[in-house]
């Protein structure tokens, strides 16, 4: 299946680093995610060489978002909620020994070590597009795995509709999750979910690295759930469990902020956040809103089905 070149990406996006290089200045007072921190954030050295073979018929056709923006640009809450907390702070998180364990309505439950997954399944490159809810976007090289061929080694019970995801409670790695951090919101553990034809979907990748590397720290390692046509919080990071359930699961957003935040998390430029449109973004390094959202961030053509007859305003 060959995913189409995705007309945002022929947009008059305007990229001038003469903008970001004054950005404290300019964005004064805007919200946080306006702020491109770049160069300012002492990251962390770059994670060690990973193979993978590309998949040409599921990557996107344009340049990547450079490495040191996807990599000092990050939302990971466990670390803080500027975007260069997790380039600063996530040196603490220890990415090995680590276990993911699978269960809920399955036939097999099982706990997988990070090393075991990585000799099961081969590895992928897919180039896709990254769409936050806050209205901006990188186009990243992801590394990894579809999660049907994970979810398939547990055989899934008749009666499972959904796959909850969690992320790694442990205050001692994660700062932002000590009682009284400071601008730390969420409820720990973080918490994520899908439909299971969602999760099933071909397109639904764990990853475990990007730009030829091992994931970096800061971008979930030692393994994070992608799921391109959904806004990136979805894209839950450090992933510990996978439970198979009969009832949706209330995602760590949408507990937080449900009238912002819900299940589907679909992209849709139709459908505004409470304080932004959600028409338009801004594709990183530019902070100009000059792309045009898409329907499914330009998967339309690959997940559309799987919401047929469904009100996408009402199950947003
Ligand atoms: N996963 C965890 N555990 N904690 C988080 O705060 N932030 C989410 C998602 N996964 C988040 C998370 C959000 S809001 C986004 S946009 C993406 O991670 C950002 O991924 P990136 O930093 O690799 O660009």
């Amino acid at each position: 299946m060959l995913i189409k070149r995705a007309e945002r990406f022929t947009s008059n996006d305007v990229t001038d680093p003469a903008l970001y290089l004054s950005r404290r200045e300019l964005m004064a007072g805007a919200a946080a995610w306006a702020l491109l921190p770049g160069a300012s954030a002492a990251a962390l050295p770059a994670p060690a060489p990973l193979q993978a073979t590309r998949n040409v018929g599921r990557s996107l056709n344009e340049p990547p978002t450079k490495y040191e923006h996807a990599t000092t640009y990050n939302n990971f809450y466990e670390f803080g909620v500027d975007k260069d907390d997790p380039a600063r702070l996530a040196g603490s998180l220890r990415p090995r020994p680590w276990s993911v364990r699978v269960d809920g309505l399955v036939q097999k439950p099982k706990t997988f070590d990070i090393d075991e997954l990585l000799r099961l399944f081969p590895l992928e490159e897919r180039v896709y597009a990254l769409r936050c809810v806050e209205a901006w976007s990188m186009i990243i090289p992801w590394i990894g795995f579809p999660l049907a061929a994970l979810l398939g080694r547990v055989e899934p019970a008749g009666s499972a509709r959904f796959v909850e995801f969690t992320t790694l409670l442990d205050p001692e790695q994660f700062p932002g999750q000590r009682p009284g951090f400071f601008g730390s919101s969420l409820d720990w553990p973080y918490v994520e979910g899908l439909r299971l034809d969602e999760a099933l979907h071909p397109l639904t990748l764990v990853t475990v690295g990007m730009y030829g590397r091992v994931l970096p720290n800061q971008n979930g390692a030692p393994l994070r759930l992608v799921v391109p046509w959904k806004y990136g919080f979805k894209g839950i990071k450090s992933i510990v469990k996978i439970r198979f359930t009969e009832k949706q699961p209330v995602s760590s957003w949408q507990l937080d902020y449900p009238q912002a935040y819900g299940f589907y998390a679909n992209v849709n430029p139709a459908v505004d956040h409470p304080s932004w449109s959600q028409a338009v973004e801004a594709r990183l390094p530019s902070l100009f809103k000059s792309t045009r959202t898409q329907l499914f961030n330009g998967y339309r053509d690959q997940v559309a089905s799987l919401y047929a007859g469904m009100d996408l305003k009402r199950n947003y």
